[in-house]
């Protein structure tokens, strides 16, 4: 019979291999950054994430098990799929933009995972193991609201080609919403004048 225990250590077997993934492709991210600060995020995330293969061993042996991994195909996707959109944006002002959305996918799969973990080590009575996995989602909050903020402050306007402070980023600052940056529900008569603007 298949308990809370064996799904506990499926899904951590699932992300010590993810973790170990994600070492490998920041460093191809940050390379493919052009914003200083971004790139500085990547780095500090790699180590973190390092850390994170670390702990995550601790929290085998705090179950007295050995460390294994379970080819996490979450993670092989999205990072698949951060691949493609790297060729696709590189040399453009959205590269920065698209670099953070990449990083923000996995970081939420990261989370849901932690999470999930991190609650049934609670219930399974392993307080060790409990911590361990809370240490390791405070600092997947913390990258993804650090994120964010870069995003909102920087690479989501670089994108729109505010940075280069275009006359028509500047004039579409003045316009209301819908025209500027949200996309028109499909059959909306704006969605045609949307796509002639570009
Ligand atoms: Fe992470």
């Amino acid at each position: 019979m298949k308990t809370l225990k064996n799904l506990f250590l499926n899904e951590l077997a699932d992300m010590y291999d993810a973790e170990r993934r994600v070492v490998k492709a920041l460093p191809k991210m940050a390379k493919a950054a052009t914003c200083e600060e971004l790139k500085n995020v990547i780095h500090a995330h790699t180590k973190e994430s390092e850390g994170h293969v670390t702990k995550l061993d601790l929290v085998f042996q705090a179950f007295d098990e050995k460390p294994r991994l379970n080819k996490c195909e979450a993670t092989v996707g999205l990072l698949e799929e951060g691949d493609e959109v790297m060729v696709e944006f590189n040399g453009s002002p959205a590269i920065n933009a698209a670099l953070v959305s990449i990083a923000q996918k996995v970081e939420h799969y990261e989370m849901a995972s932690y999470g999930c973990l991190q609650e049934w080590a609670g219930l399974l009575g392993n307080k060790k193991a409990a911590d361990l996995l809370q240490q390791i989602l405070a600092e997947e909050k913390a990258a993804n609201e650090t994120l964010t903020k870069l995003a909102r402050a920087t690479c989501n306007r670089e994108a729109l080609g505010e940075g280069e402070a275009s006359p028509k980023a500047k004039v579409e600052a003045k316009l209301p919403s819908p025209v500027r940056g949200i996309r028109p529900a499909s059959g909306s008569p704006d969605r045609e004048k949307v796509a002639s603007r570009k």
